[in-house]
């Protein structure tokens, strides 16, 4: 008998309730994610698989969907690869789908168990650059600052490290690098009455730390990065190929951290004289239990006090940094799924201060502009 027999029928039936839910809520514009979550929510053999999940929180269908489009991207021959648009299938959801996929997975087995065993959905968006820029801007003209020195904690592949070397288009107006063929353009729409803040700034240090940190040189680790996007996304899939390839090129220095804030407090000694520090975390401290994020709020803030660090976060709102009220949400926009970007910073007095720069979509889709 396989293990997979033994699952309690009680997880099978948690896990079939998630891939549901997941296909109405998280992934109802891609099709084929759509069958397959339903696929995988009636076939107690797929279910199972879960059970292989090592990391608590990451037992949700995204990893799953990961790790089989991991082996469709690596090439594996076989139709299953038919229906995905990444690797140039045409073919729609249909009757022969759920079969195939089993086929898929019985004939995958080894590297899906390790890949669930092994890996958390990661991801590395540069569409959140579509703010980071303006958000940089902002700051330069807050602090009367140009020279600026940017600190990505979490920074997964250090692509938001090319935030002054890519194109933001907004509709009415462009900021950012100048259009270049292999350039990446990042299409978002500017939302509210706010102009948009136009203080240039420029990087003069910068350092991504991540516990996990994908390298851009190792295509394989590259490949689960492409492997967590959805399928038929091809805008995202192509802006992520010329962030990589940026990345290639301009080698800004990433490093693999236990403990990130004291690489943080290092590196500001060594910044040179007149620069502006600033710490950016984005879609990062979800990761933390409460009272570790409450240790690295303090952390934080204690190298605030010695550093004129300022500390720029783009977390859900309920990650806001404590005391701030909440500005409304955008107009037909939840606060839950989108990002809320803040500011905080020592204040003249000794306090400490925080305010609200934007809304914004988690993956930088639109901006609503708070300044
Ligand atoms: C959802 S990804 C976001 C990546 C990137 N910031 C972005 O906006 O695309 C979260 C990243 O945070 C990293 N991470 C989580 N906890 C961390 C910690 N305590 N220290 C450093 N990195 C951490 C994960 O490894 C992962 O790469």
């Amino acid at each position: 008998m396989d293990d997979d027999d033994l699952t309690p029928s009680t997880d099978l039936q948690r896990w079939a309730r998630q891939y549901r839910q997941f296909a109405v809520q998280e992934c109802p514009n891609d099709p084929l994610y759509v069958a397959l979550c339903q696929i995988v929510a009636d076939s107690p053999e797929l279910l199972a698989l879960m059970a292989h999940v090592r990391h608590a929180p990451q037992a949700r269908p995204n990893l799953l969907l990961a790790a089989l489009h991991e082996r469709v991207l690596a090439g594996v021959p076989h139709d299953l690869a038919a229906y995905y648009p990444s690797v140039g299938g045409e073919r729609a959801p249909d009757a022969a789908l759920a079969d195939s996929l089993h086929r898929f997975v019985r004939a995958e087995r080894p590297r899906l168990l390790e890949h669930l065993r092994l890996r958390s959905t990661q991801t590395n968006e540069i569409g959140r650059c579509a703010v980071l820029w303006p958000a940089l801007s902002a700051i330069a003209a807050q602090t009367g600052r140009q020279d600026l020195a940017l600190f990505d904690f979490g920074c997964s592949a250090g692509l938001n490290l090319g935030v002054d070397a890519y194109r933001y288009d907004y509709g009415r107006f462009q900021l950012g690098a100048p259009a270049a063929p292999e350039r990446p353009t990042v299409a978002c729409q500017w939302r509210g009455a706010a102009e948009p803040p136009r203080t240039p700034w420029r990087l003069r240090a910068r350092l991504g730390v991540d516990l996990a940190p994908v390298d851009v040189q190792d295509e394989d680790a590259v490949r689960w990065l492409r492997a967590c996007l959805w399928p038929h996304d091809r805008v995202r899939a192509r802006r992520l190929d010329q962030a990589l390839a940026q990345a290639r090129a301009n080698r800004h220095p990433v490093q693999r951290v236990e403990q990130g804030l004291q690489t943080l407090a290092v590196w500001l000694q060594g910044l040179p004289a007149g620069v502006q520090p600033v710490l950016f975390n984005s879609w990062v401290l979800a990761y933390f239990d409460t009272p570790s994020l409450a240790a690295h709020r303090a952390e934080v803030e204690g190298l605030m006090r010695r550093h004129s660090l300022l500390w720029l976060s783009a977390e859900t709102a309920s990650l806001r940094p404590p005391g701030l009220a909440l500005p409304p949400a955008p107009e037909g926009e939840s606060a839950e799924s989108a990002s809320l970007w803040t500011v905080q910073a020592l204040a003249p007095d000794g306090q400490l201060s925080a305010w609200v720069l934007a809304w914004s979509h988690a993956h930088g889709h639109w901006l609503h502009w708070l300044g």
